[in-house]
């Protein structure tokens, strides 16, 4: 990433901010079991002004500090300590390869941040995200209100950063939707993977397997979330992520997986049936949620509001059940009464960027925000019709089918990210026929 790009975001987080000072810690390391971490994984805030990689660092920003407004703390440079863990940055990497005005050792934070506080009126910071973090900023601040007389004033106005960090992040930019094309590329590869490796007999982690290969080979250093792969009644289980079951002849299978390149997330789910040809049941109810994801991908455009695709979905996908008797009434009757629940639980989009359920608002003032260009939404309709679903016929049982695609408003419409997945009945049975 440019580091001038990085500039100009702290920049625009510093103008907003009006005064004070914003603090900004990455993610903390998690242990997995006994002496093995997590992953690790930077927060996404912190990685969206900074870009920094490693685990263990704090960003601080300070409008119109003299000796520079972006300060980092990071882990020193250590020998040893590199030779099992690889390099660092260290102070000096900061600031040549990151940018900051100015690095300071984490080790040296207890020292050197109470002294920014120090008659500073206003703390911009990511509250309530670490707990460990929340008290350690509090004890900072403790420190400074016991200097009070000596004339030292503490801070007392506590700010959410999230309004202004999340605002910015809700409006992608081109080298961030450079970054999701990518990753849904890597993603679509993964996905029509899997659509030709499978077969009846095979365990659900078997496809997994082939998923993970390509995100792998595409360079996602992981998913973007845990892939579900979910075969038969396992479909309409939303987010099954056990992946331990056998696929058998004349199920669907449920894939739910994206990429993540540079913490920039794919979200893509398609639906399939594990020996390549759709039966006459789960033909039926594929075409009534691909009509329905199709309308509300429609409805993703410049000066609509952010609620009228899910809206359009649910209609069509109610006109669809009316039509193969699942459901007896009117649309609007069945709507009010929220009678097709049991079949379509969830809602039809989120927010996507560096967090699958992505930072940003829904709703200003009470009301739908209006949808606009640089915004990346999913769009995933579907249908569950769970085993005993009370009034339906046994013939629609186990069937669970959703399509989500990712889509970027541009000024006149939308492009749809995860396009390279095939969708349509006729494409996906054409692709399984190639086999691997
Ligand atoms: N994969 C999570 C979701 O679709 O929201
Ligand atoms: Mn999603
Ligand atoms: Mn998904």
């Amino acid at each position: 990433m440019d580091i001038k790009i990085l500039e100009k975001r702290r920049h625009e987080v510093m103008e907003q901010m009006a005064g004070g000072i914003a603090i900004i810690p990455t993610a903390p390391t998690r242990m997995r079991n006994r002496d093995v971490e997590f992953p690790f994984r930077p927060d996404s805030d912190f990685y969206y002004l900074t870009h920094f990689p490693e685990p263990q660092a704090v960003a601080v920003l300070v409008p119109g500090r003299a000796q520079g407004e972006y300060l980092l703390f990071c882990r020193d440079r250590n020998v040893e300590k590199e030779i099992w863990e690889g390099q660092r940055a260290g102070i000096a990497g900061a600031r040549e390869r990151y940018g900051a005005d100015d690095a300071f050792p984490i080790d040296d934070i207890d020292d050197v941040l109470p002294g920014l506080l120090e008659n500073c009126e206003k703390v911009h910071y990511t509250m309530g995200r670490y707990q460990e973090f929340d008290a350690r900023l509090m004890a900072w601040v403790n420190e400074v209100r016991d200097k009070s007389r000596t004339g030292i004033k503490a801070p007392n106005e506590f700010v959410d950063l999230h309004h202004i960090l999340h605002e910015m992040r809700l409006y992608k930019r081109p080298e961030e939707i450079r970054l999701m094309k990518r990753a849904c590329k890597v993603s679509a590869r993964a996905h029509k993977r899997a659509m030709r490796a499978c077969r009846a007999g095979m365990a659900e982690y078997e496809i997994e397997a082939e998923l993970i290969y390509e995100f792998k080979k595409g360079g996602s250093a992981a998913p973007a979330y845990p892939p579900i792969v979910a075969g038969g009644a396992n479909s309409c289980i939303l987010h099954y992520t056990r992946n331990d079951a056998q696929l058998h002849d004349g199920e669907l299978l449920l894939i739910d997986a994206g990429a993540e390149i540079d913490c920039y997330a794919a979200d893509i789910t398609r639906t399939f049936p594990v020996n390549g040809k759709f039966s006459g049941e789960q033909k039926a109810l594929y075409e009534v949620v691909l009509a329905a994801q199709l309308a509300a991908i429609d409805q993703v455009r410049p000066g609509n509001h952010w609620n009228q695709p899910h809206e359009t979905a649910v209609r069509v996908l109610i006109q669809g059940l009316l039509d193969l008797d699942i459901l007896y009434g009117t649309i609007d009757g069945l709507i009010e009464q929220e009678a097709y629940k049991p079949f379509y639980m969830h809602r039809t989009g989120h927010w996507l960027g560096m967090d699958v359920h992505d930072v940003g608002d829904y709703k200003v003032e009470d009301v739908w925000r209006l949808l606009e260009a640089g915004m990346v939404t999913t769009v995933e309709p579907g249908l569950y019709i769970a085993e005993g679903s009370n009034g339906v016929d046994r013939r629609w049982w186990n069937i669970g089918i959703r399509i989500e695609d990712d889509v970027l408003l541009t000024r006149d419409g939308n492009e749809v990210l995860s396009r390279e997945v095939p969708k349509t009945l006729h494409d996906i049975e054409a692709l399984m026929a190639e086999g691997k």
